[in-house]
């Protein structure tokens, strides 16, 4: 009997435990600070993306906008503190010279847009408009140089072009001829696209030959001009390539790795915003790939950089589904639920591993893929994955705080995922946010939290929540899906207790 007892007690037990999701916050062991390059943009030459989107002409009557960029947009992009924008591709930098989209607009060189759809492309937005787009935003820019079609006189002379001192040569005569006297002093350099694909389709070693004439030549021998040169990494799991350029290629001649990954199911890619349950887990799956990217990538990186000197940078991430037509672009997409729960997951996962991961782009900005901003016309929407970004802004340049999480399963058939995905960072005012995503789709999931080394007082939050993990923001009923107050964490002494609705996201602040 008392044997029946001890076990019924045992079952109760376990029962509670797996009932409740339990996660540490570790605030004494902080010493990494979150760059808040994580939280970076990549826009491409893709239909919509630049054009309408972005930039829609400086004579353009009906939409307000600066220099021809809509104000919207702007106004949108700097409420999120936007760190850094990456331009202008992609595979579009595979084949762009950026000699024929400066000067007058009407002596530009129109191009075919060879990656995306063939249609013309005028070339009215090039150096110029995006370094100044970037100033207006307070972003830094990231430029991919083409190592595809391009040359090694081509980046040497973009270079120059956009980062020397007036008077130095007849590259910046060009640039104050074309209006801009002063420098942009452009810091952050991809050499090279895709190079195994759409950017050459080369070998690892073909590659590292190439980069070390472009890294080398694109600045001067001790690099004293600072630019911090990215190197392509792989795009799938191919740590070979990742071996091989931390080996081969000399440390003062990068700065960065670069590392692509899509929530993506390239057999089946189905629409973005009608999937079902099986659809949805998926790419649930392909969406936590990334921290076992991150990690074995980073595993072969430590080997050869113990020190972390390289930055681990994810210039292309975000879901990716089939184009929905009534966007009418190439890669335009629906942003639902589902795309808050990958962003909620990732950039938990970039800010746990910002030791070194340092910088990273969603792709892209508006109009594809996993965008934060959708237009049409003078319409603009702002997605789900917007408001992701939004309140986790709250982790730029924070202070990471490591969390160890015990965290339920999100189970579909005999498959199983982690739930509940976390991190905690304190900021430069003493606070501590905690973002916290539950992807389960159809189980609300309680949470405790222990706090160490981290005395709250104070607890407030928001919550990014709908009934349905399809749901979405479009231009009929553009706030559907807006953050909201949550005030359904409790404090005690050095415990919270919360429940997340099922697929959403919360971001909790604590005060001293
Ligand atoms: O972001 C869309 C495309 O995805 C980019 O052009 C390319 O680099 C990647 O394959």
């Amino acid at each position: 009997m008392k044997k029946q007892f001890i076990t019924l007690l045992l079952i109760i037990w376990a029962t509670t435990v797996v009932a409740q999701n339990k996660v540490i916050i570790n605030a004494d062991s902080a010493k990494t600070i979150i760059s808040k390059h994580i939280y970076g943009h990549f826009a491409e030459h893709i239909s919509r993306v630049i054009y309408d989107g972005i930039y829609i002409g400086e004579n353009n009557p009906e939409i307000p906008n600066t220099n021809g960029v809509r104000n919207d947009v702007i106004e949108a992009l700097k409420k999120l503190n936007i760190p850094n924008l990456r331009w202008p591709g992609g595979c579009f930098a595979d084949t762009y010279h950026w000699k024929d989209a400066i000067g007058p607009k009407s002596e530009r060189k129109a191009i075919e847009n060879l990656s995306w759809g063939n249609y013309r492309e005028d070339n009215s937005f090039g150096t110029h408009e995006f370094l100044n787009l970037c100033e207006l935003l307070g972003a830094e820019p990231y430029l991919a140089v083409n190592m595809n079609s391009g040359s090694v006189q081509e980046a040497v002379e973009w270079v120059q072009y956009v980062n020397h001192p007036n008077g130095t040569s007849y590259l910046t005569d060009l640039r104050e001829k074309y209006g801009r006297d002063k420098p942009w002093k452009v810091k952050y350099w991809g050499i090279g696209n895709e190079s195994w694909d759409c950017g050459g389709h080369m070998n690892v070693e073909h590659y590292i030959n190439l980069y070390k004439q472009f890294a080398t030549a694109m600045t001067d021998y001790f690099n004293s001009k600072k630019l911090f040169r990215i190197a392509v990494g792989p795009g799938f799991p191919d740590y070979n390539w990742t071996e091989k350029i931390m080996k081969d290629i000399p440390a003062r001649r990068f700065e960065g790795l670069s590392i692509h990954h899509y929530a993506v199911n390239w057999d089946h890619k189905s629409s973005s915003y009608e999937f079902n349950d099986d659809e949805y887990f998926m790419i649930m799956e392909k969406a936590w790939f990334m921290e076992e990217f991150i990690i074995k990538n980073s595993e072969v990186m430590d080997k050869y950089d113990p020190k972390k000197r390289v930055a681990l940078i994810v210039d292309e991430w975000g879901g990716w589904y089939d184009p929905d037509p009534r966007g009418n672009g190439a890669l335009y997409q629906q942003n639902t639920m589902r795309d808050a729960m990958i962003a909620g997951i990732t950039l938990n996962i970039f800010n746990n591993h910002a030791d070194r991961v340092r910088m990273a782009n969603l792709a892209q900005t508006v109009n594809a893929l996993q965008s934060v901003i959708l237009t049409i016309d003078e319409k603009m929407i702002l997605t789900p994955t917007y408001h992701v970004m939004e309140m986790y802004k709250v982790h730029q340049d924070a202070l990471l705080a490591p969390v160890t999480v015990m965290s339920n399963d999100f189970v579909r058939g005999d498959k199983k995922l982690q739930a509940v995905s976390v991190s905690a960072s304190k900021d430069q005012s003493g606070k501590m946010h905690i973002s916290l995503t539950n992807i389960d789709n159809h189980n609300d999931q309680k949470v405790e939290i222990a706090l160490k080394g981290f005395a709250a007082k104070k607890i407030s939050g928001r919550i990014l929540t709908s009934k349905n993990i399809q749901d979405h923001n479009n231009f009929d009923n553009p706030e559907k899906i807006a953050p909201k107050a949550f005030d359904d964490a409790s404090l005690s002494g050095d415990k919270i207790h919360l429940t997340i609705p099922a697929n959403s996201v919360v971001v909790l602040e604590l005060e001293k």
